[in-house]
């Protein structure tokens, strides 16, 4: 939409002026994505390993719940079918090329082990990898760089849909688990530390959100795992390996200081590893904080990552939304609020504090950037979908260009919770950023509506 005012105001450019860049140098170079230039990018959750509340048509004619169960329903020729023109469909270039126009410049690739390596008595169907392939491809013609993350391990690493299997935490009860689990990870490495793939895969993630406990899975478990993980990955190449990312198991960055996966002595991090945590506040304990609350964690886990040379390895946040207060379901779609004016505000002060908080600012950091979780659910829920973000106008229309925020930030690295932003009165009509803002405003001294402006 074009605007219809020619004038300028000295307003946008004033208000310009109050932000403090965010961005410390651009590279060309892919490997060193997190280091010289942070991580943009969203999650392509739901797709290689289905989530019922993402897709929730995939699973409508069962009684299924996790994509374990939904192959055993289906039975496998019926789920291969199902889950082929899904994964064909769900993500295609046009859904990247659109990433790329929003100003990302990467992406994280859930995938389950069964992509890989399945036995005849588990249900899971196999198909994925194809799909996957044509993705890396896409992404590295496009300019997006890829992190893989294994979201799906034998026996479940935390007993969740997301880990394609809702039940016990099975992952430690049996070492073949963690045996398949890395010939998976050496099968991911060999194959997309290639040549051919430009090293547009820059990590790959041993293990997604395990749920540890003080019996069967314990941090000693998971580190040894950690261990085999790490060494199978440099163990799988000889030319650059991409980095090995390490979840946090929520006990968040700060716990794996000077972490080194093959050396329990070591006192600084060891180099290509980084750590993924992960920052929700639609799940118990962090469910029930006020806004201001929710703001000022934000702002208290971004002066955590922006500490330089803490200890703490790159951290990535692998995973955030929009979401207070309560997990998502597949009927979350109703809380679309495309008309309220107030809610897309908090939006986004919510959205734009968490790009922020998660962008480093500065040398020697241990922030490298953030995933959103997710680019698009089958109905675009207001709080989990990136796109839907763009389109109704809380997210900033480029998210590499700080001048499409709307809200200043301050020298601790902070946004300034208190900027007095108003989001557009019709969702998605607004240009966004502080110039939206302070057309609003010029309108506003000049007399006129906001009707009138957009
Ligand atoms: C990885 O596994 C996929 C799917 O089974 C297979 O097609 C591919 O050849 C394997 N790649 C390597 C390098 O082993
Ligand atoms: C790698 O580079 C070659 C040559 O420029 C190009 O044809 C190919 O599409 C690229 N592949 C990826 C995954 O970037
Ligand atoms: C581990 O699980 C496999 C099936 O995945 C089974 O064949 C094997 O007997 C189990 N081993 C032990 C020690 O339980
Ligand atoms: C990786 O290679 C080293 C040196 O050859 C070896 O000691 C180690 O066991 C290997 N790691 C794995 C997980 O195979
Ligand atoms: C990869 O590791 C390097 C060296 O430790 C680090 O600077 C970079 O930020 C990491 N990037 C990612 C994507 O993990
Ligand atoms: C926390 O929020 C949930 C969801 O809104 C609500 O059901 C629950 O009662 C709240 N718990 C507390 C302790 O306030
Ligand atoms: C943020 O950090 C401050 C200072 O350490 C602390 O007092 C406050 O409780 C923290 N806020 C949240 C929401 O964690
Ligand atoms: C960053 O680290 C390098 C190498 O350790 C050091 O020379 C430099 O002074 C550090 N810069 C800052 C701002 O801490
Ligand atoms: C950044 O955004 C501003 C405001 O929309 C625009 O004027 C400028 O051209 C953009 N810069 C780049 C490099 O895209
Ligand atoms: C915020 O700006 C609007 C105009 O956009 C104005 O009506 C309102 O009074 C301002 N609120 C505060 C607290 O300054």
């Amino acid at each position: 939409m074009r605007r219809r005012y020619a004038a300028s105001s000295l307003l946008p450019l004033l208000l310009t002026l109050l932000v403090i860049p965010l961005s410390f140098g651009q590279s060309n170079d892919k490997r060193t994505l997190g280091s010289s230039e942070p991580i943009r990018g969203v999650n392509l959750g739901g797709w290689l390993v289905t989530e019922q509340w993402i897709t929730p048509s995939i699973y409508d004619s069962t009684s299924a719940a996790d994509e374990w169960h939904l192959c055993n329903e289906l039975g496998k020729e019926k789920c291969l079918s199902t889950l082929n023109d899904h994964w064909n469909s769900f993500y295609t270039r046009s859904d990247l090329a659109d990433m790329r126009t929003a100003g990302l410049n990467a992406v994280r690739i859930p995938l389950g082990y069964w992509a890989v390596d399945v036995q005849d008595y588990e249900p899971y169907v196999s198909g994925q990898y194809p799909y996957l392939i044509r993705a890396v491809q896409w992404a590295g013609e496009l300019g997006l760089s890829v992190v893989i993350d294994l979201h799906g391990a034998p026996g479940s690493q935390n007993g969740q849909d997301n880990s394609g299997l809702i039940g016990p935490v099975l992952f430690t009860g049996n070492t073949t688990n963690s045996d398949r689990s890395l010939g998976v990870l050496r099968n991911l490495t060999e194959e997309f530390s290639q040549a051919m793939y430009n090293d547009t895969v820059i990590g790959i993630e041993l293990l997604n959100e395990p749920r540890l406990n003080s019996g069967s899975f314990t941090m000693v478990d998971l580190q040894a795992f950690y261990s085999n993980g790490a060494s199978t990955v440099h163990n799988a190449t000889t030319s650059n390996a991409p980095n090995v990312t390490i979840h946090d198991a929520f006990w968040g960055p700060q716990y794996w200081k000077n972490y080194y996966p093959t050396d329990s002595a070591a006192s600084q991090p060891a180099n290509g590893l980084s750590i993924d945590t992960h920052q929700y506040y639609a799940f118990a304990p962090l469910n029930n904080l006020s806004h201001a609350e929710i703001l000022d964690s934000v702002c208290n886990i971004s002066q955590l990552l922006k500490q330089p040379s803490s200890g703490i390895p790159s951290t990535m946040v692998g995973e955030w939304s929009l979401e207070t207060g309560a997990p998502p379901t597949a009927r979350s779609s109703s809380q679309d609020g495309s008309d309220d004016q107030a809610r897309r505000t908090w939006f986004r002060l919510l959205a734009e504090a968490q790009m922020v908080a998660y962008t480093p600012n500065g040398p020697n950091q241990s922030s490298i950037g953030w995933f959103f979780w997710a680019w698009k659910t089958e109905y675009d829920i207001d709080t989990w979908s990136y796109r839907r973000g763009l389109s109704d106008g809380w997210i900033p229309s480029d998210a590499s260009n700080t001048s499409t925020y709307a809200f200043p930030v301050l020298r601790d690295g902070c946004v300034d919770t208190t900027y007095n932003y108003t989001a557009p009165l019709v969702a998605g009509s607004g240009i966004g950023g502080r110039q939206a803002a302070s057309w609003v405003l010029l309108g506003s001294l000049l007399g006129l509506s906001t009707y009138l402006i957009w």
